[in-house]
């Protein structure tokens, strides 16, 4: 039977969500993904509610930084010497695989992502693993290094495309610090593509080499970091295999949460997830043990929820500490340290981030809307109206009487305002199984009975209902319902 991860691949390709890059071609490489018309839409709308629930609700500075970046600045990070996955190579067919991901696949057991590499080679041994392909026996494991380098002008001065978004956040600090006029704490948001020279993409979106990161990185003094009130709310923490519900307030008491801070911006992470119609029941906040954290961490907390691959990082959560401030600032030869106005004193900001991969959101939000109404011989996408890439379709019911000259007119009105699409081919039932198979919340229908009253029918996608509505009042009517 065909898994879930499978049909919405399919779906996508068919609904122009998003395809293989350059899928014609024989040297096409795995883990590159081209968005189409509707995905582009999507991860807009994703990007734009990321925006005004966390970067402007939280009166954030959000910047645009180059994705290729010098030498320096990785050495600085530790992405060179750190940035790194286990590989193991078939000594017969030199097929390469990372070693931790084949080892959780024989075993259906998780393995740390931070063990030594004659760890790998001892699991190996004791779970007999041998080549998928020949079964033939792996050479030791190897560490393989995920940044794409690069060779910049006509010397090829060597230099690197980001493995995370973030690092001109931390190069920019200064600058922002200096020109925004902004004190401690603040957030610095960015959203862009990324690159990691990974091992093994696989299941589609999920692990790609080329993917879109929204990332905030919060600059805070250590001394002050339980300044934050906290609202009661409960989350849903899962820790050493068990899952709690409990107040960040508690959490924050029982030393679950290292601090007020972070609390106060996993609770936010939770409510801009759920304004994307993700249900409570449906996410959890994993804390990762030491075996399992990023090299710059000192507490991690990924954020997942519930798909059929299993339970799924979409926000990697990490205290940062001065980790990065600190090597930039040795590498830069530059003082980092500000003045923090609330205490008066100099410090090197703390940093705590929430870094969202857009790609798996993305791809978490159409596993969860996917729907196929056997009933009414359809599918459907039931995106939440803000999220769809079309807001609002808009047909003449056949191409005559008038009626597309009408129609046209409402799309050229109400498209200044909302995502509208104008369609008068095929039958007006293909026309509506289209826009429900990309997850268009609202049709509006222009017919004889518009010409004498000035009324259209507007169809609902969820519950397929038609009501009439006057045409000066479609906008009016639309916006209430963009929720
Ligand atoms: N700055 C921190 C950082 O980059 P990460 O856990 O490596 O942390 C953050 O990445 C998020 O980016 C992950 O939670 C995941 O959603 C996404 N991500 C990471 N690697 C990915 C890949 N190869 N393909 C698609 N998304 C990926």
């Amino acid at each position: 039977m065909e898994n879930k991860l499978d049909k919405i691949m399919d779906v996508a390709l068919k609904r122009g969500f998003f395809w293989p890059s350059a899928e014609n071609y024989s040297d096409k490489q795995a883990g590159f993904f081209d968005y189409g018309p509707n995905g582009r839409a999507l991860k807009e709308n994703i990007i734009r509610i990321w925006r005004k629930e966390l970067v402007n609700k939280e009166g954030m500075i959000e910047i645009d930084g180059c994705q290729i970046l010098p030498k320096s600045v990785f050495v600085a990070s530790g992405h060179l010497t750190s940035f790194n996955d286990p590989l193991i190579t078939c000594k017969k067919c030199k097929f390469k695989i990372r070693a931790d991901q084949l080892i959780q696949e024989r075993t259906k057991k998780e393995v740390p992502e931070k063990l030594s590499m004659d760890e790998y080679d001892k699991l190996i041994k004791k779970n007999k693993i041998k080549c998928p392909k020949c079964k033939s026996e792996f050479s030791k494991t190897g560490i393989w290094n995920l940044m794409f380098p690069l060779g910049i002008g006509t010397e090829r001065k060597e230099a690197y495309l980001r493995g995370e978004s973030c690092q001109s956040i931390f190069t920019s600090f200064p600058r922002i610090f200096k020109t925004s006029r902004k004190n401690l704490p603040f957030g610095i948001a960015q959203t862009g593509k990324v690159f990691r020279n990974e091992i093994s993409p696989r299941q589609n979106l999920l692990r790609t080499r080329e993917f879109n990161q929204a990332e905030i990185e919060v600059f805070f003094n250590p001394e002050t970091e339980n300044d934050f009130k906290l609202k009661e709310t409960k989350l849903n923490f899962h820790i050493k295999n068990k899952v709690q519900r409990i107040s960040v307030k508690e959490a924050v008491k029982k030393k679950i949460i290292i601090s007020n801070l972070i609390a106060h911006y996993l609770v936010l992470l939770k409510e801009f997830h759920e304004k994307l119609g993700i249900s409570e029941k449906e996410m959890r906040f994993r804390k990762l043990e030491d075996k399992d954290k990023p090299f710059y961490s000192k507490e991690t907390w990924d954020f997942e929820v519930l798909t059929s691959t299993g339970w799924l990082e979409l926000v990697a959560c990490n205290h940062r500490s001065d980790y990065d401030l600190k090597g930039h600032g040795r590498i830069s030869k530059q003082k980092l340290d500000v003045v923090d106005e609330k205490t008066g004193k100099r410090v090197l900001p703390n940093v705590f981030e929430l870094s969202a991969g857009i790609d798996r959101i993305l791809y978490a939000l159409l596993e969860l809307n996917y729907k196929e109404d056997k009933k009414n011989e359809r599918t459907l996408f039931s995106f939440k109206p803000k999220l769809a890439p079309v807001f609002v379709a808009i047909f003449p019911l056949v191409n005559k009487e008038g009626m597309p000259k009408v129609a046209k007119e409402i799309f050229n009105q109400l498209n200044e305002e909302f995502d509208c699409f104008y369609d008068e081919s095929g039958s007006i039932g293909r026309r509506y199984r289209r826009q429900d198979e990309i997850g268009t919340p609202f049709c509006i229908t222009v017919d004889g009975q518009t010409l004498k009253d000035k009324t259209v029918t507007l169809r609902f996608r969820d519950d397929l209902k038609q009501i009439r509505v006057k045409i000066t009042d479609l906008a009016k009517k639309l916006k209430d319902l963009k929720i």
